[in-house]
């Protein structure tokens, strides 16, 4: 089908349609304000298309999600977090070469200017971390400028930014501890040498475990892409005013933050412990979460998009089971989480809605049994997510006959009436 006919008054518009690989066919509506005088109204864009992408897919009915074909479920067995990365970005799996290729880049360029070090003390001990970083990666432009483009330079721009968040984010929890920095080391791979630049220190000697190394491989590929989500979208929007990628990851960054996106493995923390310290009591805060009179919600619950078991939280859920018992964490919050999933989905409430775990229910459990801070969860969401809003900016930017994102609105103010002088105003 190449049409659609859509009926207003006695009038009938043809509006092309616009055939995707898998999922839903989109109607094309961007003529429609010219032919019929209208405008649709999508609140939220929750129905809205608003590009072709050839990165992810999702199918929120079955819980499926996709990087450039092939399935979460496989590239979380058989991939490293690097491999991943590569694949968003080039949008094919790397052969052995071009994957030693990328991670000696990312070795070459994971150091920060030593001036950037400057930054962190400007900040107050308490800053959020998320606003560190964000300010850190839009401040990358100034010194490095150049933006490398064709496939094979921009793996020089890719592999810079994905090593240096990594770097910046460590450097920063070492800034809030007020502990010295640990540099990156050439010999380590990307996770083992995050952990080792976060947690290793003069006095206390870090050993690497090679299965929270792996762990975390897992959780940074579950986290590395989602499609036109909140964040996402806010780096293509930046992308399609051909704002540069430092500001646009930035600006994706910041969306992240936002406590019903990214933001939610924090809130889900704080809300396990909040219930683990009222004496664990599930039922109540399940009640809570229904009742419409006050804003608290199941935090790590509920999706936009899936409508089924979010398949990126059931590989988290049994992450967790494994590896909390290798390392022999004993985390409280873990039965916490794992009781109130068992009383939310067997609520009518929850059951109508389709409200299930989503990946910010069980990860933030298995970054605290690694040692990550409450305060630095969403943080390693932004590392994971790196790959995939640079395989967009890169896709937004390359795009011929792309466009400025630039939506419209039904205007609800008051209509235009005569100025009233300050001396006449009640
Ligand atoms: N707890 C209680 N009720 C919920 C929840 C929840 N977590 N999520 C949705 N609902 C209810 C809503 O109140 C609404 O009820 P109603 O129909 O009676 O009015 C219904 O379910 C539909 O909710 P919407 O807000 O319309 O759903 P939407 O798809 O727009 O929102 C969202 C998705 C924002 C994720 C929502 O489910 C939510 O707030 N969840 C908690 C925050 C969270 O975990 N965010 C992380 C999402 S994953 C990510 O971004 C990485």
């Amino acid at each position: 089908m190449s049409s659609a006919q859509f009926k207003f008054g006695e009038n009938l518009f043809v509006l092309p349609v616009v055939s995707p690989t898998d999922g839903y066919m989109g109607i094309d509506v961007s003529r429609l304000r010219e032919s019929a005088g209208l405008v649709t109204y999508d609140n939220g864009m929750a129905n809205t298309a608003v590009c072709k992408s050839s990165i992810t897919y999702v199918d929120g009915e079955n819980g499926i999600l996709c990087y450039r074909g092939y399935g979460i479920e496989d590239l979380v067995e058989h991939c490293s977090f690097v491999e991943v990365a590569y694949l968003l970005v080039h949008g094919k799996l790397p052969t052995k070469e071009e994957l030693n290729q990328f991670s000696t880049y990312l070795n070459e360029h994971s150091m920060i200017h030593e001036d950037m070090q400057h930054f962190f003390t400007g900040f107050p001990p308490n800053s959020h971390p998320m606003a560190i970083l964000s300010a850190m990666v839009t401040s990358l432009f100034s010194f490095y400028p150049h933006i490398m483009e064709g496939d094979a330079n921009f793996d020089i721009t890719a592999a810079r930014l994905i090593s240096k968040v990594r770097t910046i984010a460590a450097f920063s929890y070492k800034k809030s501890r007020g502990q010295p920095v640990v540099y990156p080391r050439h010999d380590l791979s990307y996770c083992a040498n995050f952990l080792n630049m976060m947690f290793n220190s003069p006095v206390k000697n870090y050993e690497i475990n090679h299965h929270v190394v792996k762990a975390l491989n897992q959780l940074f590929i579950l986290h590395a892409d989602h499609e036109q989500n909140c964040s996402t979208t806010a780096v293509r929007l930046v992308a399609s005013a051909r704002g540069n990628l430092y500001a646009a990851i930035s600006a994706g960054i910041s969306a992240l933050w936002g406590s019903l996106h990214g933001g939610a493995n924090q809130a889900v923390i704080e809300m396990l412990q909040m219930i683990y310290d009222d004496c664990g009591d599930v039922p109540k805060y399940v009640e809570l979460a229904k009742n419409k009179e006050n804003r608290f919600r199941l935090m790590g619950f509920g999706h936009a998009v899936y409508k089924n078991y979010d398949p990126r939280a059931k590989i988290a859920k049994t992450l967790c089971d494994t590896l909390l018992s290798i390392i022999n964490v004993n985390d409280p919050l873990l039965d916490i989480a794992l009781k109130l999933e068992e009383v939310a989905l067997k609520d009518d409430y929850f059951i109508s809605r389709k409200l299930y775990p989503n990946v910010d229910f069980y990860t933030g459990i298995l970054y605290r049994a690694m040692g990550v801070p409450t305060n630095m969860l969403t943080v390693m969401f932004a590392i994971g997510r790196l790959p995939g809003w640079i395989a967009q900016w890169k896709e937004t930017a390359e795009q011929v006959d792309g466009k400025i994102i630039r939506p419209r609105q039904i205007y609800i103010g008051p209509s235009r009436s005569g100025f009233v002088p300050i001396d006449k105003r009640m």
